[in-house]
């Protein structure tokens, strides 16, 4: 069976050879024109007049749009309708798009774009989460408050408390493709669009909204994309819009994508947060209770701000157990890019907030930081997980004859274990928390990382060292998997089998590098009991599937996994009631397995089986959906169950600091990673350890300046430095943690996307501790932990300044 194979990814060879063909790639058609957007160069403004002549004269130039020339919506938001593709009188950040300009060549529109006058009445900007918070722009109303108990009250009461406040910076996505749009005019005023998204349904719907048609009219694909990593879940609904209102114009193809500059200059980022923490806790370091300030900076635009600050607030008790809370959360408007989704979606903000509290409490008790961890978790799981069911290849059993193409959703398993009092293992959001096994899996983690006496090692080494110290430390990850807007958690799928027995798969996720199509082509094959090559993996396409969600919230193999298998089994059944028909068989009787059908006695190849279903003129193709069951959630009161399951990991880093630089690197980092029964240990392994890295880019090197005009001034790979190959830990042990998911999911395996990227704090937390070795103090390390911010908490700690 395909499934649980670490197989490579599908397109591994074409990845590697170059040969894999991203938005850009696609052989466009003679007379494609190339788009290009001019940008505003101030931060927050009315526009007083445009000169756009010098532009339209530019060689090459076919045509110059600007707010008022569009035809219908001018509106690429994918929330409230804030963020207009061209700026309509009033600008707000460096690098909103003014103007668009059609040219013959990607060359030509880059050049004439930078040849626009435009005259702008300048306002104050709004750069920083204080000037925000002073003017009190921000985008509800008033700050979102989640409670458990009272924190107040219980960090008075308590013997001893911490508190402090630190900046945590955003991130860019670093996407190797950048952003790309292809439109395609086609007879009836229709739109074809290739897209490099995340979320073609919504590219849909926002082209379909600019030219004025129904969403039937057009037509979104996408094959792959060469990273995501949340950049493009709303940031290319601007590129797409844009080709398609050119296209409808000039009736060409129209084409954009926007160099890295550009790239980085224009579209949104991770949220930077700064965090103010209090907390209180007893002689022993058990939290009593726990306050958390974010203020969060969301940028010009809404975007998806509001489920991302929720989602920090969701991501405020990480893995421990707070009996008394109180989460506040502002979600701010500046004069910057509008902060998008990023990897964890405001999870990573969230658990940063009570890692720092941990790393602090454990500072000023002197206590080791894993035992102190360790101490405050939930409780474990009660009973053992539930039984195998569906981890098991169920291929060969009997098919439920009353199949239906629309509502085979999971069956609902019910919970096997008491959970604890309610009261008591509940998150600040009042969810129950019934899965939890980080108590084994630290344990397994901590012995086979040797963390007891790899510390002991370095406390013993760093005695003997001035400019040098070594720093090591643990962390877990709980992260919570679902959309938590629930109409989200749906998922859609059509797969054909055509009468030489091969089979055409689509589903409604996309591909960008995560191993989406691999993991559900796996799943395909194992119901029909083919070998993976009989699976045609094939591009998005909002023709095949429709109304589809943005494949994110590492959601995709859970929701598109269960939609394929719900496809496939329903053509299984209707194979199975055929050839048990002419066998003289019941269809409970027919197996698929190892490429071959069994008809009781009768055995015949896939291939044969499914020439004899055409023939017998019984319908080869079908549709499979799913929904996630037992999630409900309400994000104004801040109750209920915002997620089907958690997923969880844990982290050792060890790091060694340069006190006269403040350089740093990492030495070692085991990860031990719970991916359920995985579907694919290959690519689940790389998932880990690319989330990781990016994890530590985020807290350590990665660091986005703007200046006092709110020009981002690093806006390439020369000043903004992602890891390297080099970066990549020198000992770099990861491994999965032997376990299924305990409910009912896609062969019982876990969503691994985002969860491992949150592995990565344990290295800004290494840094805290090699940095506490230079003196007594507290470093209170801010994010990210730059070679400068690394000197700086050395100077804090040592020489108090
Ligand atoms: N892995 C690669 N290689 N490239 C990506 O862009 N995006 C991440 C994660 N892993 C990403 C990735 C993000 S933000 C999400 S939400 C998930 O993949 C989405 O895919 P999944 O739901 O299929 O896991
Ligand atoms: Mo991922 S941030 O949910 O695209």
């Amino acid at each position: 069976m395909s499934v649980s194979k670490p197989l490579p990814h599908d397109s591994a060879r074409l990845h590697v050879t170059g040969a894999a063909r991203y938005t850009d790639d696609i052989p466009s058609p003679r007379g494609t024109l190339h788009l290009a957007f001019g940008l505003s160069p101030i931060a927050r403004g009315h526009i007083t007049g445009m000169d756009l002549s010098k532009v339209q004269q530019s060689p090459g130039v076919v045509a110059v749009l600007t707010a008022k020339g569009l035809p219908f919506a001018n509106d690429v938001s994918p929330s409230i309708h804030d963020e207009p593709l061209l700026a309509a009188g009033t600008v707000n950040y460096v690098g909103q798009p003014v103007f668009l300009v059609v040219a013959d060549s990607h060359l030509n529109a880059r050049i004439a774009a930078r040849k626009g006058k435009v005259d702008y009445k300048e306002e104050p900007a709004l750069l920083t989460l204080g000037a925000a918070l002073a003017a009190d722009s921000r985008f509800e109303e008033g700050p979102r408050i989640y409670h458990k108990g009272d924190a107040a009250k219980a960090i008075d009461a308590a013997p001893h408390r911490v508190e402090g406040t630190f900046e945590l910076g955003g991130q860019e996505h670093f996407y190797l493709e950048g952003q790309a749009a292809m439109a395609l005019p086609q007879e009836d005023g229709g739109m074809h669009v290739h897209s490099s998204t995340q979320h073609p349904t919504e590219i849909q719907h926002k082209v379909a909204e600019a030219i004025g048609l129904p969403m039937h009219a057009v037509r979104v694909e996408t094959r792959r994309m060469g990273g995501g990593f949340g950049g493009k879940e709303s940031q290319g609904n601007a590129l797409a819009v844009a080709c398609a209102v050119a296209a409808r114009l000039t009736g060409k193809p129209c084409k954009m994508r926007y160099d890295r500059d550009d790239d980085m200059v224009i579209t949104g980022k991770r949220h930077a947060f700064r965090i103010s923490y209090r907390a209180g806790f007893d002689d022993d370091g058990r939290l009593q209770g726990v306050e958390f300030l974010h203020l969060v900076d969301c940028g010009w635009a809404q975007d998806l701000s509001l489920p991302v600050a929720d989602r920090a607030m969701l991501h405020a008790d990480n893995a421990y157990l707070i009996p008394n809370v109180r989460i506040e959360s502002h979600r701010l408007r500046t004069n910057r890019q509008s902060a998008t989704a990023y990897r964890g979606f405001g999870g990573p903000q969230g658990m940063v907030g009570i890692e720092r509290v941990m790393d602090h409490i454990a500072h000023d008790l002197g206590l080791d930081p894993a035992e102190l961890r360790q101490l405050n978790y939930y409780a474990p799981m009660q009973t053992p997980e539930a039984p195998a069911g569906e981890a098991q290849d169920t291929s060969g059993q009997p098919l439920d004859p009353d199949a239906d193409l629309a509502s085979r959703g999971a069956p609902v398993q019910p919970a096997k274990t008491s959970p604890p009092p309610k009261d008591v293992q509940t998150t600040p959001y009042h969810m129950p928390v019934e899965d939890f096994i980080l108590h084994d899996l630290t344990a397994q983690l901590l012995k086979s990382s040797d963390y007891a006496a790899r510390k002991a090692a370095i406390a013993k080494w760093n005695q003997g060292q001035t400019h040098l110290k070594r720093g090591i430390a643990f962390s877990p990850v709980k992260f919570g998997i679902s959309f938590t807007l629930t109409h989200l958690n749906q998922a859609g799928a059509l797969v054909h089998v055509y009468q030489d027995g091969s089979v055409h798969l689509n589903h409604g996720g996309t591909e960008m590098g995560q191993g989406l199509f691999q993991k559900v082509a796996q799943v395909a094959a194992s119901r029909f009991g083919i070998p993976l090559d009989k699976v045609k993996i094939t591009a998005s396409d909002t023709a095949k599937v429709p109304n589809t969600s943005a494949t994110a919230a590492s959601s995709g193999s859970d929701l598109n996994g269960m939609a394929v298998k719900a496809a496939c089994d329903t053509l299984r059944a209707r194979m199975a009631e055929h050839l048990a028909l002419q066998h003289q068989a019941s269809p409970a009787d027919v197996v698929f397995e190892n490429g071959m059908v069994r008809i009781g006695q009768d055995e015949m190849t896939f291939e044969k089986a499914a020439m004899a279903c055409y023939q017998g003129r019984v319908s080869l193709s079908a549709t499979g959906f799913y929904k996630t069951p037992k999630v409900e959630w309400d994000r104004i009161k801040g109750q209920g169950r915002p997620f089907y399951y958690f997923a969880y990991g844990a982290a050792v880093t060890e790091v060694a600091v340069d006190a006269l630089t403040g350089e740093n690197r990492i030495l070692r980092c085991d990860i031990l990673h719970d991916a359920g029964a995985s579907l694919n240990p290959g690519i689940d392994i790389g998932q880990i350890e690319g989330g990781y890295v990016q994890g530590a880019g985020w807290l350590t090197t990665e660091e986005l300046v703007w200046d006092d005009a709110g020009r981002l001034r690093t806006h390439a790979p020369s000043t903004y430095k992602i890891p390297a190959c080099s970066d990549r830990p020198d000992v770099f042990n990861v491994n999965l943690f032997d376990g299924q998911n305990r409910e009912d999911t896609i062969y019982r395996s876990k969503a691994v996307g985002e969860p491992p990227f949150m592995l990565g704090i344990s290295a800004w937390l290494a840094l805290s501790d090699a940095v506490a070795a230079f003196g007594d103090a507290y470093p209170a390390l801010n994010a990210p932990a730059t070679a400068e911010e690394v000197w700086r908490a050395v100077r804090r700690v040592r020489d108090g300044i």
